[in-house]
């Protein structure tokens, strides 16, 4: 599978926002990773919708928005009209009998459903759902803010996951040149990056080491 990285918008300088934007996609990203925060989910607060339909002004990367709200599938259609091509939703947050009636309410359309769960967080949590998913975003850290440290405990979970799941996995946390080959030998094929992609003095050189 072709590894795609995913810069998070959530560690750029958020003074000259577009600039960084730019700045990745000229660099090779090929997604655009935006963290939602609403101080409930997480002890911290990010976008809504209406900086999502700025960025896809600005940006001609696919959006992957990662939810860490509260009540995601209300706010759903907000960020399906503001231009997300992927949304996670965070499994401890919904129940898995919405997560299949919102999954078979977006069937068809160009917008991907995937499910995102925190570090501690057990597979079995998705098993009810499994099999309606083509994504699946595993944090590898503990949600709310970037630069913090990463946690090795991610590597089984992707193994475990790959083993029964041949779509795309995404490992969103401390992702960096140390941890990308070993994350993408376990088996993910997305590396949502903040700190180590937007703190680098080259961002080519950056995602290229993630890449391998
Ligand atoms: C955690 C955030 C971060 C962010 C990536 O809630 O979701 O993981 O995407 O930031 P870094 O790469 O700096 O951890
Ligand atoms: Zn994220």
């Amino acid at each position: 599978m072709k590894i795609l990285i995913a810069p998070s918008i959530i560690a750029a300088d958020f003074s000259k926002l577009a600039e960084e934007i730019k700045k990745v996609e000229a660099a090779g990203a090929d997604l655009l990773h935006i963290d939602i925060m609403d101080g409930h989910f997480v002890p911290n607060i990010t976008f809504g919708p209406g900086q999502v339909e700025a960025i896809k002004k600005v940006s001609g990367l696919p959006l992957d928005v990662h939810l860490m709200i509260e009540n995601p599938f209300k706010f759903l259609n907000d960020f399906i009209k503001a231009g997300a091509d992927i949304i996670t939703v965070h499994i401890e947050t919904v129940s898995t009998s919405s997560f299949k009636s919102q999954l078979k309410k977006i069937k068809g359309s160009k917008v991907r459903l995937g499910a995102a769960l925190n570090p501690n967080t057990s597979l079995k949590k998705i098993e009810p759902i499994i099999d309606l998913l083509d994504f699946v975003l595993l944090m590898s850290v503990n949600p709310g803010f970037c630069g913090q440290k990463f946690m090795p405990i991610v590597y089984s979970k992707i193994t475990g996951l790959r083993k029964k799941f041949r779509f795309d996995i995404e490992v969103d946390g401390g992702v960096n040149s140390e941890n990308g080959s070993k994350l993408v030998s376990c088996g993910a094929n997305v590396l949502a990056a903040g700190s180590f992609i937007f703190n680098a003095t080259d961002a080519n050189s950056a995602i290229r080491s993630l890449r391998g």
